[in-house]
């Protein structure tokens, strides 16, 4: 039985999850945006996690425990920066989405959300994000069935609507 793949318009820290995926930079010591957001419902525990973490390299993910947060543990990676798709941008934001999937299965977690990687502060456009999302979590999912829910969970209404047309081709 395929994993289940849906998108939602929420915020993504109020998920209930065996994890949520944060979109953090390369320093782990949180930002704005999506792991803003985060930082502040974790409380922080969870920066003082991250400071034992030693970052995180582009295309990479790292395990922490969720804290404060409804979701048990967040998965933090970094997406690259948009610089016009001459600078590898597409393999490394698939990446991001394999390794996060990677770091589920090895901890046994079978439920997360995805933020929209990259799309925000880091200037990656909407559609190609999500195309590049949807495609390696379909692929990544049939490596590690133990997988078993993944929401794209998405901020605003265009957002949602780019996945969802994704999600039903
Ligand atoms: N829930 C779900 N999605 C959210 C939330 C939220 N609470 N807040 C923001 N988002 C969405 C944004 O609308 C965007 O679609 O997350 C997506 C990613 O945007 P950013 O958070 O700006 O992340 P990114 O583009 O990957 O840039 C990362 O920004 O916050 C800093 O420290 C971070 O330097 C890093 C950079």
């Amino acid at each position: 039985m395929p994993a289940r793949l849906r998108a939602l318009q929420a915020d993504i820290t109020t998920l209930a999850l065996d994890a949520i995926v944060n979109a953090a930079n390369n320093s782990l010591l949180g930002g704005g945006g999506v792991d803003g957001a985060i930082h502040r419902a974790a409380g922080p525990q969870l920066l003082a996690e991250c400071r034992g973490l030693g970052g995180c390299a582009t295309g990479d993910a790292k395990l922490t425990r969720g804290h404060l947060l409804p979701a048990r543990y967040v998965i933090h990676t970094v997406g690259p920066v948009w610089r016009g798709g001459a600078q590898d941008e597409a393999e490394l934001l698939a990446s991001c989405y394999r390794r996060a999937l990677e770091v589920a299965a090895e901890n046994g977690l079978a439920s997360l959300a995805f933020p929209a990687i990259s799309t925000g502060a880091y200037g990656y456009p909407a559609e190609p994000a999500a195309r590049i999302a949807v495609g390696a979590v379909r692929e990544a999912v049939r490596i590690h069935p133990t997988v078993r829910e993944i929401i794209f969970c998405c901020h605003s209404r265009s957002c949602l609507d780019v996945y969802e047309k994704l999600l039903s081709a």
